[in-house]
């Protein structure tokens, strides 16, 4: 995160005396990524951030991963993976989640919350970014309150503490990194700044307001998500003092959110490829959102895309939105993840390149995420797996997803 932000108390010249009303000192922390040479804050605690009493193990849910071996893509229903919100008392959304996919460089994992807050955490592998599928209500950090709803990104920074406080119960799909996430480096000045061709700006990320101040309780547990011997694994941790301590802090390291809505689809005369729609991009991964918008406008342009083959990626589209009355016969609908591997030509469902012609816009509202390295099936994703989706191009199999033939044309730009 490249641009400047000042919440609260901080001095006029870092690394110098900070005091409270009593006069005694604040204890500064520097936040940095990259070793002290990338982007960095600093934070004024009460507490003595580094004050730890006890750390014990935190059993993680099942992180076993099942190789795509046949290869094949699949599809994953990720809403039979939870109760509908509201029939019970929902997951916790940090320790509920089940992972669905996930390879060295990312997991992806899915939970459906009830209202009750989470525990506190940090993720000390990468960065985090939850796509807020459904829900409402704020994320509380060290660096302040950050509201979330429908249709939100909310982008954590690593080993930034925090818990989810839903106000309503929320579909949350996390996609934990090993590394950074940021706004792709072709959006972007060489000082930083989004550039004009990019689809979003600054003013569509939205930092904390203000910071919270927590008094008295004490020994407080918080749980750390990181590595062993390239496993990830779980560490309670319990502080002296609450770490929501900070009375101010500046710097361009921070959470923030970004919204759907906030997204300008850009497009063409003929079909425009995945990397116009891309938001943010991690190591060996990007994500991609494909949004209502007008489309191609040649005389003789196709709508949907052509067949491509991934050679260098696996493919996953989270449908979110959208018209799926077209899809009908795929299978996919609302909450569908389908899983493209690399290595395997993909395109519309036959019927639908014709049933597209003259199209003039897309309803369709999808989070994809590319992987440069091949994607395995987490506990959750074999789950939630309808099998017959492989054969749904050919029309050989009956069952469930069968093919264009039966069910009538998928016209979705991305399939
Ligand atoms: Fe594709």
């Amino acid at each position: 995160m490249p641009f400047y932000r000042s919440v609260g108390s901080v001095p006029p010249k870092r690394h110098t005396q900070h005091r409270d009303p009593e006069g005694r000192l604040y204890y500064e922390e520097l936040m940095g990524e990259e070793g002290f040479s990338s982007d960095s804050s600093l934070l004024y605690h009460r507490g003595v951030p580094s004050g730890i009493v006890d750390s014990q193990v935190w059993e993680l849910p099942d992180q076993s991963r099942t190789p795509n071996h046949p290869l094949k893509p699949r599809h994953l229903k990720l809403h039979t993976l939870f109760p509908e919100p509201g029939e019970g008392e929902g997951a916790c959304p940090v320790e509920g989640r089940r992972m669905v996919l996930g390879n060295n460089d990312v997991r992806i994992s899915y939970v459906v919350s009830g209202t009750d807050p989470s525990s506190y955490y940090r993720n000390a592998i990468g960065d985090e970014c939850v796509y807020v599928e459904a829900g409402s209500g704020v994320v509380e950090t060290v660096f302040g309150v950050v509201p979330y709803r429908t249709q939100d990104y909310v982008l954590i920074p690593r080993a930034t503490t925090h818990r989810w406080v839903p106000s309503e119960p929320s579909r949350l799909y996390a996609i934990e990194a090993n590394s950074h996430i940021a706004p792709p480096k072709r959006y972007l000045s060489r000082f930083g700044q989004l550039l004009e061709h990019a689809p979003y700006c600054e003013r569509d990320l939205h930092g904390p307001g203000e910071t919270i101040l927590v008094e008295g309780p004490r020994d407080i547990e918080v749980l750390v998500k990181h590595r062993v011997g390239g496993q990830v694994v779980g560490t309670r941790m319990t502080y002296d003092t609450h770490p929501f301590d900070v009375v101010g802090w500046d710097g361009c390291l921070y959470p923030y959110t970004f919204n759907l809505e906030d997204y300008m689809p850009i497009t063409g005369k003929i079909h425009q490829p995945p990397p116009v729609h891309q938001v943010f991009e991690g190591w060996n991964f990007v994500i991609c959102n494909f949004l209502p918008r007008k489309v191609d406008y040649h005389p003789l342009s196709i709508p949907v895309p052509y067949y491509h083959s991934n050679v260098d990626s696996d493919e996953i589209m989270f449908y979110v939105g959208g018209d799926y009355e077209a899809r009908k016969g795929s299978g996919i609908d609302l909450g569908s993840i389908s899983v493209h591997p690399g290595g395997y030509a993909h395109g519309p469902q036959p019927s639908a390149i014709e049933a597209s012609l003259g199209v003039e816009t897309f309803d369709e509202t999808a989070v994809m995420i590319d992987t440069f390295q091949p994607l395995d099936l987490g506990e959750a994703g074999v789950a939630a797996e309808d099998a017959s989706y492989a054969w749904s191009w050919a029309g050989r199999h009956s069952g469930e997803s069968g093919s264009g033939e039966d069910g009538g044309p998928a016209v979705f730009s991305n399939s």
